[in-house]
């Protein structure tokens, strides 16, 4: 349509949200659907968190609030960096916004001009090329692969990045593939990096808290002290504190950076929910054990997903560190017929027939740009994984 922006043909709906509205239509119509598409935990928010905010909205904590956020909250994120993660940052050089979305956005936003170039691995989370599609910056992919376990390597690194690179952006533990680079992992990255001082880093943190085993967490400023000053850390209370709704993310890095991010939100959407952002200091500073409950949970069910899809004819799921996704492939299925009678061509072909013939929705490798794959979330019950996993494996079987 004429009257739309320009802009508008450069992003893509996500397919995510997709496979979920297609779950919920099925669903509508009587059929039995097992949706393992939404990225969000299906835990409740903890009660004392819940609490903080009742507290908030009865002591009249309802007005604007500062736009990088309320200087306790702020405080609360610059006393988490450093208790977890080691990392100095004044409170100054954090900000709060409504959800990690909008941090990552409004970084785009603030540092992007045309023709720069945001380097993706992938697969990656569906967002991070239609943001910077957005914000007029080009998306450049490189695609990991499966033998190593989905993990950049140094040299696939170093190949993609020009003159023009502005931003590398790192997720880890990853969405989609659940994937986490351990701290000799990502210092091959780091030595990389270093050689290119106009690159800046983007770290996307939101699943470091959902890491399973003995497996260490390590974010690319306290492997590499030396990118301080031309890296942003992101992270949020979404994923490790079961507050997918509540809107909060947050940021730490350089305070020219965060001001010009301050800038942006300033003219858009202010601060953050004043309610949410007193929910998220107890949170952060609250007591912990509901996260490494949660932790064992998942990785229980990261288990049972993994040992089921590795039993299923023409599935290869290898088994990640982290976050609450596997990413088998489904290669070994392609050019097999269907018990519908349809070929099997590509992934997409394979969710939408599986979803079809056993009510399981899953989302497809493609949509996260490397495939023949799928993700599975496997943030639900063990019943419905177990029998989810049981689906699969029936119509894995009958595909001839
Ligand atoms: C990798 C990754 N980063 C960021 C986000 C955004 O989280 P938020 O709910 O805080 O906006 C998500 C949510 O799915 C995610 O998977």
């Amino acid at each position: 349509m004429a009257f739309l922006a320009d802009a508008l043909s450069r992003v893509k709906p996500s397919a995510t949200i997709a496979v979920s509205q297609k779950a919920r239509d099925l669903k509508a119509k009587g059929r039995d659907v097992i949706g393992l598409g939404a990225g969000e935990p299906d835990f409740d928010t903890p009660d004392n968190v819940k609490k903080a905010a009742i507290d908030a909205i009865n002591r009249g904590e309802t007005k604007y609030t500062p736009v990088s956020g309320i200087p306790e909250l702020r405080k609360a994120i610059a006393a988490k960096f450093k208790r977890e993660n080691g990392l100095d940052y004044d409170w100054q050089q954090t900000i709060v916004g409504t959800g990690g979305k909008q941090i990552l956005f409004n970084a785009f936003m603030a540092t992007l001009n045309p023709g720069d170039e945001v380097v993706i691995p992938a697969p990656y989370w569906v967002s991070y090329p239609e943001m910077v599609a957005l914000c007029g910056g080009t998306p450049v992919f490189v695609s990991t692969k499966q033998e190593n376990n989905f993990k950049l390597t140094a040299a696939e690194l170093e190949s993609v990045i020009t003159p023009k690179t502005k931003w590398f952006v790192f997720n880890s533990p990853s969405n989609p593939t659940g994937a986490a680079y351990s701290a000799d992992e990502l210092k091959a990255l780091t030595d990389v990096l270093l050689k290119h001082p106009h690159v800046w880093i983007l770290t996307d943190d939101m699943y470091e808290h959902l890491t399973f085993g003995d497996f260490k967490f390590a974010t690319p400023v306290e492997v590499e002290p030396k990118l301080y000053d031309r890296t942003l850390t992101m992270n949020g209370v979404s994923k490790a504190y079961a507050m997918t709704g509540w809107r909060i993310g947050y940021a730490a890095g350089p305070l020219q950076l965060i001001k010009a991010m301050d800038m942006i939100q300033g003219q858009q959407t202010s601060g953050a929910s004043s309610i949410a952002q007193w929910a998220a200091v107890e949170a952060l500073n609250g007591p912990q054990d509901f996260v490494a409950r949660n932790k064992a949970i998942f990785e229980g069910r990261r288990d049972l997903v993994v040992s089921m899809l590795n039993q299923a004819n023409g599935i290869v799921c290898p088994k990640p560190e982290g976050a609450f996704y596997v990413y088998p492939s489904c290669a070994g299925l392609i050019g097999k017929t269907a018990p519908s009678g349809k070929v099997i061509e590509t992934d997409e072909d394979f969710v939408s027939e599986l979803l079809e013939s056993e009510g399981v929705a899953v989302v497809h490798g493609s949509a996260f740009g490397l495939g023949p794959n799928f993700r599975i979330s496997y943030a639900t019950s063990e019943e419905l994984l177990e029998e989810a996993c049981k689906r699969i494996q029936r119509f894995c079987g009958a595909c001839k």
